[in-house]
């Protein structure tokens, strides 16, 4: 096993890192809830877990080009998922097993020790690979860290050989967690046939890993899954996923990839069965997201709002040296039969009432704030900052941006709906450039960018009862 803690390229890595995050992320658009590069690019978030009282949410983190480069762990802490202090970078791409990216995983809390999994990326180089099936190595590596503050050495516990047959080179993005005595890895996989599927090791050391299933839909579902997560939600067990390919029908009209989950009957080690697949969330910036666990009980997830490969629309922010941010933290519970998500309940206690209203709502410069408009009797219009609108029309709940220019508000986005039955409630919370819209309990939610030259809420809902929430400014 190699194991090196810090060579020469760690050290300029570092020095590096150091220079980029002199120029800090600006502008007008920087939100003050929503987590976001100190500079350049996030993406997936990772290792995310509560560490002896702790919050850690590690990123997906290129500093040098708001468009992306080379990946590394970015590393936040918090005590409430409110406030957050950036701790810098924990893990770079130094190794010859991680030396394209240090790509997405999880961690584990086990034994009073935190212990990171990720994906070692290498691209090799050569005209003939394709790298699909050749041309690329995926790495499962793990880093221990005793305090969650220091990492240790960097152990490439599998390689491709090591995964079962059938599969191209793109493996990636462990998920780790532990149930009766017995430790399970989940990682995303694109099959030979174009297939994605999610496979599952297991250890009884956290180390030796050996493979247990393969899990995959009844008929093919998109060519790749990524960042697979499995959780148990009030006794509801979900696996997560990110799927790439997916084509005709709904999906011209979604996002180029999409994040979801199926619902697992029988087990997932051996016998089990998916539900149909349902999108976590229906707006235009949502990719990636991971759970986890918090010392409560609650399931809590962040994604990543934001869009790989995708060229419909922009963000605003590059020029300001900085792309994409995490959704605010949602737990995840079942009800009625139903998976829902809400803002973490840590927000509450930020919340200033500002005003009430019913039938129609007005109100000028926003900033931060939750809208809530609940007891909805048919018609429903929403539109903030004057361009982005939330509607009800013939049973659909819309999401839609009057100018689809990609230097105005939306920067490129246009609509996007999903057929909703009745609606009940809506809670939509925003923040700067950042727009959360929580539908029916959060039955169904949308997530968006947008890039707002003012902050005008105009609702018109008649019966409906409106109150408005200012939140404390965070950062
Ligand atoms: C998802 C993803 C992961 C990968 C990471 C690289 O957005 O493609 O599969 O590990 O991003 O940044």
């Amino acid at each position: 096993m190699r194991g090196i803690v810090m060579n020469a390229l760690t050290k300029d890595l570092k020095k590096c890192v150091k220079i980029a995050e002199k120029e800090a992320a600006g502008g007008r658009f920087l939100p003050k809830l929503h987590l976001m590069p100190p500079v350049g690019w996030l993406n997936d978030p990772n290792g995310l877990c509560q560490f002896n009282g702790v919050y850690h949410a590690f990123f997906q983190y290129s500093p040098f080009d708001a468009c992306g480069g080379v990946k590394m762990w970015g590393h936040y802490t918090s005590s409430d998922m409110i406030f957050w202090k950036y701790e810098g970078v924990s893990l770079y791409p130094d190794q010859p097993f991680d030396c394209h990216g240090v790509y997405s995983g999880s961690a584990l809390i086990d034994d009073g020790k935190m212990y990171l999994y990720y994906t070692g990326n290498v691209k090799l180089e050569d005209e003939s690979y394709d790298y699909v099936n050749s041309g690329r190595e995926a790495n499962t590596v793990l880093v221990v860290s005793e305090d969650g503050k220091t990492f240790g050495c960097k152990k490439e516990l599998m390689r491709n050989s090591d995964y079962p047959e059938g599969l191209t080179c793109h493996v990636r993005d462990p998920k780790v967690w532990k149930e009766d005595g017995t430790y399970y890895m989940i990682q995303g996989a694109r099959t030979k046939d174009d297939t994605g599927k999610a496979i599952i090791f297991e250890s009884k050391d956290k180390i030796h890993w050996t493979y247990k299933n393969s899990i995959t839909s009844a008929q093919p579902f998109g060519y790749m899954w990524e960042c697979p997560d499995y959780m148990e939600v009030d006794g509801v067990h979900l696996l997560s996923v990110s799927v790439q390919g997916l084509e005709g029908g709904i999906w011209d009209e979604r996002n180029v990839y999409q994040s979801g989950y199926f619902t697992v009957s029988g087990d997932i080690f051996g016998a089990y069965e998916l539900s149909e697949y349902h999108l976590w969330d229906y707006g235009f910036d949502y990719y990636a997201p991971q759970s986890f666990q918090a010392e409560d009980g609650r399931t809590i997830q962040l994604g990543w709002m934001g869009m790989p490969d995708c060229d419909e629309y922009t963000n605003l922010t590059i020029e300001d040296g900085w792309q994409h941010c995490f959704t605010f933290p949602r737990e995840i519970h079942a009800k009625d039969g139903r998976i829902v998500q809400k803002p973490i309940r840590e927000l509450d206690q930020y919340k200033i009432f500002v005003q009430e209203g019913t039938d129609e709502f007005f109100y000028r410069d926003a900033g931060v704030f939750d809208l809530k408009i609940e007891h909805i009797q048919e018609q429903f219009n929403v539109k903030l900052s004057k361009e982005l609108t939330l509607a009800y029309e013939n049973g659909q709940f819309c999401m839609r941006f009057s100018d689809q220019d990609k230097t105005s508000v939306s920067a490129g986005r246009g609509c996007r709906k999903v057929s909703v039955p009745q609606l009940d409630n809506v809670e939509i919370l925003a923040d700067v450039s950042c727009v959360e819209v929580f539908i029916n309990d959060g039955a169904y939610v949308f997530s968006t960018r947008y890039y707002p030259q003012e902050n005008m809420i105009e609702v018109s809902a008649p019966g409906a009862d409106i109150q408005l929430y200012q939140i404390e400014a965070c950062r």
